[in-house]
């Protein structure tokens, strides 16, 4: 027998239990032994529901108790997350996790900690909601080098944009119904101004490229000023904008990372990854291409992830499954040396002076904004981008970037 502990019972804690539940046996075959839930940790009461026989209050009861094998930590946010998959890792219990936030922030700390002890630390669910990307960055990619990562990695916004551009929804109105199909995060600006993505892209990136990509410098713009003509414009072009998590490998020791929205033509593979769905597409030094395509959030699809990891780490009580990452810091090149193309929309200038100041300019014009026209630059970096954008002397009223 394998008693767990599970920490948080929310949307995808309450999703940890329903899947235990429901595949037992299957479960218990996979894990070799039976999977039980000893203890729900919880501030709240559920009357009713069955979980209130096993729930605790204080998490005293789970950390003291020699009978736990593993903690399943599905309550979100820092604190007190980071202190109790501590003192669980030091107590000599395996723990998964579905908080990218904490993996994020701690995942070499607290991977380290595994390790001394041969015990593991796993996070499957913390990217790409159901799909299993973190397991094929560990043990199936291995004989690569990987050189870009490019997701949609937030579920929520890619609802979110979907939905504003297949019936035209307002922002407001679908970022209500992605938080009551429990899609959203607590706080839903983690999700719509890139946060979440930025997360889960350092930490894809910190796996594929064997050290510690700090969240925080990258750069993160969310999807909160993207507007139903912006929508207008891609459609005119047969594109679509997608909120894309990327980095690359750039020659031996270069490295870039961003999060923004950008626009897709038809031929990118992540052009038809649509509604909650997320696809990551992973390029390797001999794989060439891959795609990962499923479900990025809700219930069940990510507790099924974290499940994965219970059974994971019930095969492996006493040995530490391995990963690439380090806790060597990887340096991202400036921004400013990144290349492009550019979608621009300007107002009270002329195609003529966007050509001067250009060169070269795709003009693109809508009816319906007669005030208004939009212009695609050529390929330069983002740094030559900026000097010409100043150049138009505040005409500009949006800038997308374009996925080649
Ligand atoms: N809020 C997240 C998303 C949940 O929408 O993708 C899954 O990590």
């Amino acid at each position: 027998m394998i008693n767990i502990a599970v920490l948080g019972y929310g949307t995808v804690g309450s999703g940890v239990v329903e899947v235990i539940n429901t595949n037992h046996s299957s479960i218990n075959k996979r894990a070799g032994d039976e999977i039980r839930i000893k203890y729900v940790l919880d501030l709240r009461d559920f009357p009713g529901d069955p979980v209130q026989e096993i729930l605790v209050h204080d998490y005293e009861v789970i950390i003291n108790d020699p009978e736990i094998d593993i903690v399943v930590e599905v309550m979100g946010g820092i604190e007190p997350a980071h202190t109790f998959v501590k003192r669980a890792l030091m107590a000599g219990k395996s723990v998964c996790t579905s908080n990218k936030a904490l993996v994020a922030k701690y995942g070499p700390e607290l991977m380290e900690l595994a390790r001394e002890r041969n015990i593991n630390f796993l996070f499957e669910a913390s990217c790409g909601g159901g799909i299993p990307i973190i397991r094929a960055l560990n043990s199936s990619l291995t004989a690569d080098e990987i050189d870009e990562i490019t997701g949609i990695l937030n579920g929520t916004t890619n609802y979110m944009l979907y939905k504003m551009s297949t019936e035209g929804c307002d922002f407001d109105t679908v970022l209500k119904e992605a938080q009551a199909k429990g899609y959203a995060e607590a706080d839903p600006s983690a999700d719509v101004e890139g946060y979440d993505a930025c997360r889960k892209i350092a930490i894809l990136s910190s796996l594929a490229y064997g050290r510690f990509l700090n969240y925080e410098d990258i750069y993160t713009e969310g999807i909160t000023k993207i507007t139903p003509e912006d929508m207008e414009y891609a459609k005119e072009l047969g594109m679509t904008i997608k909120l894309l998590a990327t980095s690359r490998k750039i020659g031996q020791d270069s490295f870039y990372a961003m999060v923004a929205p950008f626009l897709l033509g038809q031929e990118s593979p992540l052009y038809s990854v649509n509604d909650v769905f997320n696809g990551i597409f992973v390029h390797g030094n001999v794989l060439g291409d891959a795609m990962f395509y499923g479900s990025g959030a809700g219930k069940l699809p990510t507790a099924s992830a974290v499940v994965a990891d219970v059974v994971d780490e019930a095969r492996h009580l006493h040995r530490s499954l391995m990963t690439n990452w380090t806790s060597r810091p990887l340096k991202l090149m400036e921004l400013d040396q990144v290349n492009g193309r550019f979608f621009v929309r300007v107002a009270g200038t002329t195609p003529e002076e966007v050509k001067n100041i250009f060169g070269y300019a795709q003009i693109v014009n809508l009816k319906s904004l007669p005030d208004e026209f939009a212009f695609i630059t050529e390929n330069m970096t983002q740094g030559e981008y900026q000097e010409k954008a100043e150049k138009l002397n505040g005409s500009i009223k949006a800038m997308i970037r374009i996925k080649d």
